[in-house]
């Protein structure tokens, strides 16, 4: 089929349901770090595609992979098993943090939450949750319900109150904006506490979890305090409520370790890991401990998930990470990306904040420092501006269009050469916005 690209601009104006803030910039090609568009132009990607491609595009391992998969049999209706994913099955039970290895394969993010909750509230046959300003567990009627108290966010319920869900929501560890207006160490970990005023006080039924991501990823990677996680585990603990991860970002090596809750030394006692396990293909999944999982026949399955390939992809995608050392090469990247950064906070007051771990990083952008007051447009501006300098990088955070938060989150195979490329180009944008 021979078609132009104005043709092709053109079908998307014209047939899309255009709902998200996007470019119209049309990609063609990725191999590792980059990844290039139809007119031929190249971008280093620091935003791994949704923070999809932690291998890189492409990466030869698992796109042979998938093609002897499909060779052999592309599809397979969930209710029979296949053999990849009983092989990832097995995988993830290995590699997951003690105990949870019982597992359930999903297709998104969003659904697999809906998974993760289904198991708590058959577990504690309660209907009320405890989720966290900032948070974003999905798109979906009860996932949005979950999610979105940033202002930029909040629109996207109106109207479909029927259907979504209110959780019990208490402030995150969000040290850079206490909520509390306290400063860590000082505050005794005030917001971790709450969560136990939450489940003696706010609940109207039995409270059937308490879910967060161990680094707020969408409220523009937010990393709690030491000592934090300890708190909310003792709480969880305590009160027998089943703690959730979602780790759909921060898992598979993104952070520098396989999941981000060996950063913080916790275990959860459900853990929803996507993006980076499937390195690209559609294939997401609910880890638990055997006493959580228990669902009846028919709860739980959907046409596609645990296919067969999308599996395979995730198989051979993490034999690369461990293999190729990349959740290593995670660390020293983002440890170099973090001191660069630093640097650039000296002499661009705009840089607010410099938080992350691993390949998983955000730059808080602000109008002032004594104010904070996001810097969106600044933001944007950034953003868009690296971008014709050819360099990816991602959005979110604080405040109106998609907030104030620069994040970095590349696939975990970026080199030394590359993070001072993007280093390099994010300062050249810097001069410009600033001055
Ligand atoms: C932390 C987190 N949870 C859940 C989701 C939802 O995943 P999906 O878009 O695959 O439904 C996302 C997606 O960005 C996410 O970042």
């Amino acid at each position: 089929m021979s078609i132009n690209l104005d043709e092709l601009q053109s079908i998307g104006q014209r047939r899309l349901i255009g709902c998200w803030e996007h470019t119209s910039t049309i990609m063609t090609e990725g191999k590792g770090c980059i990844i290039r568009d139809i007119t031929g132009k190249e971008y280093l990607d620091c935003t791994a595609q949704a923070w999809t491609l932690s291998v890189g595009h492409s990466h030869p391992r698992v796109i042979g992979a998938v093609k002897d998969q499909i060779e052999k049999l592309a599809n397979v209706f969930f209710a029979y098993r296949n053999v990849p994913m009983l092989m990832l099955a097995e995988k993830l039970a290995q590699i997951n943090p003690e105990g949870l290895n019982k597992i359930l394969f999903g297709l998104c993010g969003s659904t697999a939450i809906e998974g993760a909750m289904h198991l708590a509230m058959r577990y504690t046959g309660g209907q009320d949750f405890v989720t966290f300003y900032n948070a974003y567990h999905g798109r979906t009627f009860t996932t949005i319900g979950m999610s979105y108290t940033q202002e930029s966010f909040v629109q996207v319920k109106k109207g479909l109150e029927k259907f979504v869900p209110k959780p019990i929501r208490v402030p995150s560890a969000y040290c850079y904006r206490c909520r509390f207006g306290l400063k860590y160490p000082t505050c005794n970990l005030l917001c971790a506490k709450f969560v136990e005023t939450a489940l003696q006080h706010a609940a109207d039924t039995e409270v059937a979890g308490v879910m967060l991501e161990p680094i707020q990823a969408n409220g523009g990677h937010i990393v709690p305090p030491p000592g934090y996680f300890q708190e909310i585990r003792r709480i969880c603990d305590q009160y027998d409520v089943p703690l959730i991860f979602d780790e759909i970002q921060t898992g598979m090596g993104r952070c520098g370790k396989m999941f981000a809750g060996q950063i913080f030394d916790v275990i959860p006692d459900i853990m929803v890991i996507g993006k980076g396990l499937g390195a690209g293909f559609p294939i997401t999944a609910v880890v638990t401990k055997e006493k959580y999982a228990h669902l009846e026949q028919g709860e739980w399955g959907f046409t596609h998930s645990g296919s067969p390939f999308a599996c395979a992809a995730a198989l051979a995608a993490i034999d690369v990470l461990i293999e190729e050392k990349l959740i290593e090469n995670a660390e020293r990247m983002g440890k170099m990306f973090m001191d660069g950064l630093t640097e650039l906070a000296k002499r661009y007051p705009i840089i607010g904040d410099v938080r992350g771990k691993g390949l998983m990083i955000g730059i808080e952008m602000v109008k002032d420092r004594e104010s904070k007051e996001p810097a969106v447009e600044e933001a944007e501006e950034i953003v868009n501006q690296a971008m014709e300098r050819g360099v990816l990088f991602g959005k979110s955070g604080v405040g109106l269009r998609g907030g104030n938060v620069v994040k970095i989150k590349p696939p975990l195979c970026i080199t030394k050469e590359q993070v001072g490329q993007a280093l390099n180009v994010l300062e050249d944008v810097l001069k410009e916005v600033q001055s």
